[in-house]
Formats: C-alpha cells, structure tokens, sequence
C-alpha cells in the first residue's frame, strides 16, 4: 500500500480522480495529507469530504520560497509518505523540498511536454498552433516542468477549440492517467535511470 500526500493549489479535480480510483478498488494506495499553499482551495474540502486530513501553509509566512519549502517538507515528512503527488501544485518546488524526497515527487502537466512548460499550457497550445495537445505525468527536479517523463497521453485539437474546450478534452486523460501512474509506482513497474523512466509490464 502506497503512502501518498497530494499537494493542490485550487479545484482538486486530479485529487478526486485519485481518491476514485482507490475507492473503485483499483489503486493500492492510501492517502495519508492533502496540503494546500492556498486556505479556500476546493481540493480541501474534497479531501475533508472523505476524512482524509489536511494541511494549509502560506508562503505569505515565510521570508523566502527556501524557507516555506523547507518546512513544507517538515511538515509532509510527519506523515511518512511514499510518494508525493503534484495534482494542480502551481509552486515550483525547490530543491529545499526536493532533496528531502529525492525522486519521490510527481506532477500532472496539462501540455506534451518539453511543449508549453509553466503556466497557461492549453492556451500556449492553442496560439501556436499545434494539432495535437496532451497531458504529462512526469518526476520533479528543480526546473519548471522538466524532470523525467513517466507517460503522456494524447489530445486532438480541433480547429473551433478554445481554452476552455482544449483544456477539457486533456482534463479527461489527466483524471486516467495520473491515477494509473501512480498504481504503476504501487506495483514497482516504475524505473528512473538518469533522465529515461521505464516501465515494466
Ligand atoms: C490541471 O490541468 C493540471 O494538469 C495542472 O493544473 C490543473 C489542476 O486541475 N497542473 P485540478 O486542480 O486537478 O482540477
């Protein structure tokens, strides 16, 4: 069983995919906090809603992204998970979180990445023109969005889309492969050799 903490900034849509997915029986995890950097974000109350505790912590009370980092970890590291989960984190960690939880830390990227990096993907999709468009579930180093990719998944994107209809259509591969991703990690498939992530039937 996999000890995972979800970290959300806002609607909590991915969280909810996971928590199905384990209620549906078909993730071996467990998860042991959901944190927020943002007090009203929805996906606290979708945690709450399943008694699943829940953490806030601004970084309007730290001097720096350093400090706040370091003792985000702290407090993640109380509840000794396996895995963290980035499922709409909009803070780019730094390495005073990530060098506590070295390869353990995975994001949910709304673009086929190395395209359309950081915020507002969909709508770098769309302006550039691409035909299709995707989502990412990669590891987390210190760059923004680019550690190593684990899978991605494919979008058309069709000539009347708007942001709003792009983001939809790859929302919907979000909520199946992030879930699926992290059973992949449950099950031991999943390995990191430099920046190439293998998956083993
Ligand atoms: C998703 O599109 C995710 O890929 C991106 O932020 C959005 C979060 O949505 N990082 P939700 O909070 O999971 O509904």
């Amino acid at each position: 069983m996999l000890n995972l903490a979800v970290l959300v900034s806002g609607r909590g849509s991915n969280l909810q995919a996971i928590i199905d997915r384990i209620e549906s029986g078909n993730l071996d995890a467990q998860i042991s906090v959901v944190v927020s950097n943002a007090a009203d974000a929805y996906g606290l109350i979708r945690a709450k809603n399943y008694g699943i505790p829940t953490r806030t912590l601004s970084p309007r009370d730290y001097s720096d992204r350093r400090d706040y980092d370091g003792a985000l970890a702290r407090m993640i590291e109380k509840f000794h998970p396996d895995l963290i989960v980035l499922a709409g984190y909009m803070l780019v960690l730094t390495p005073a979180f990530l060098d506590v939880f070295p390869q353990r830390v995975i994001n949910i990227h709304p673009a086929l990445l190395p395209a359309f990096p950081g915020t507002h993907a969909q709508k770098q999709a769309l302006d550039y023109g691409v035909k299709v468009a995707g989502c990412t579930v990669h590891f987390v180093d210190a760059g923004t969005d680019t550690g190593p990719i684990i899978a991605q998944r494919v979008v058309p994107v069709l000539d009347d889309d708007t942001e709003d209809t792009l983001a939809a259509r790859i929302l919907e591969q979000e909520h199946m492969i992030l879930p699926t991703v992290i059973q992949w990690i449950a099950q031991g498939k999943v390995e990191l050799k430099g920046r190439k992530v293998f998956v083993k039937d």
